[in-house]
């Protein structure tokens, strides 16, 4: 093994370094890799210079790639499609996109902390985002244990939460933040989705709370203390002593736990910096209910 592991936290992020992403990977180094990967949740590879396609061939070794993006790509043309998510301010041609453009609009909601295609019935595995430019002030990205924050909870209330399911659906994240015009092919591709509240990580046993701003209800429980279960969860997992603030550098490639941690994009300023940074996501094995054998609510 020739790879080097250096924790930027005790359990939650870490660096690896004496790796170069954009070549084959000996099997050792990848396993090492994944065992960081499952202790970290959150991995930062800094130095690497990628073209997409290497980008999209490490990616592709943890599993199956979401293909489709959320928006409407007819309504809300990007510089990248398919399995690439264009996690940058520039329109289709490459601008800095305007300051009411609907790519704005519906990418505000990153800045609420999230965990990726939660809203999916088989939602992600991991997302891996690349830089290229980075905006000189602002634009960091914040990541939120989950599994500590499960660890921190009272004993009641994690027998409480056990089994329970919360309803996922992006129309929930996107209201709170006033984006409301998905059209009839967006509302069609993504209903509501039931994922559990607590799951357990296979690769090491782990438990996790699994909560994030595109939760909006409990099923079994009246709408109002069903989203304020959730709103006090995210509160929960959001304390200081679960975040850790990634300040970027170019050419930086970060991946993380989709299962077990949050994250969020700070603000920058949009209409005169370019951000420029791409992101593949990469699918769970299953909706989290039949992972956890938990029925399915209705
Ligand atoms: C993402 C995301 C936040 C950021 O890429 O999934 O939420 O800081 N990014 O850009
Ligand atoms: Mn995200």
């Amino acid at each position: 093994m020739t790879i080097t592991i250096f924790p930027v936290t005790q359990n939650f992020a870490a660096e690896i370094g004496d790796v170069d992403l954009s070549k084959p990977i000996a099997d050792d180094d990848f396993a090492a890799i994944k065992q960081a990967f499952w202790k970290y949740a959150v991995l930062v590879f800094p130095g690497q210079d990628l073209t997409p396609e290497q980008h999209l061939a490490f990616s592709e070794k943890f599993g199956p790639v979401e293909n489709e993006r959320t928006l409407d790509p007819k309504a809300t043309p990007t510089r990248y499609s398919g399995a690439f998510a264009d996690i940058s301010n520039l329109d289709a041609q490459g601008k800095i996109w305007g300051e009411t453009s609907r790519q704005r609009m519906y990418k505000a909601g990153n800045k609420l902390w999230h965990t990726d295609s939660s809203f999916k019935f088989r939602p992600s595995l991991c997302s891996l985002l690349y830089s290229r430019t980075i905006a000189p002030i602002g634009g960091h990205t914040q990541f939120a244990d989950q599994r500590a924050a499960y660890d921190a909870l009272s004993d009641d209330l994690k027998k409480k939460l056990h089994g329970m399911v919360a309803e996922h659906w992006i129309v929930h994240s996107r209201m709170r933040n006033g984006f409301t015009e998905f059209n009839e092919d967006e509302k069609r591709r993504l209903p509501a989705v039931p994922q559990v509240l607590v799951r357990t990580i296979p690769e090491n046993g782990r438990k996790s709370l699994y909560v994030a701003s595109h939760a909006g209800r409990v099923f079994g429980m009246p709408d109002e203390e069903g989203r304020a279960l959730i709103d006090s969860m995210i509160a929960h997992v959001t304390q200081p002593q679960f975040i850790h603030t990634h300040r970027w550098r170019p050419n930086e490639l970060i991946m993380w736990d989709n299962r077990c941690t949050m994250h969020r994009g700070t603000d920058y300023d949009d209409l005169r910096w370019v951000r420029d940074m791409q992101r593949v996501t990469i699918s769970d094995v299953a909706n989290s209910c039949e992972q956890e054998g938990v029925a399915i609510a209705a």
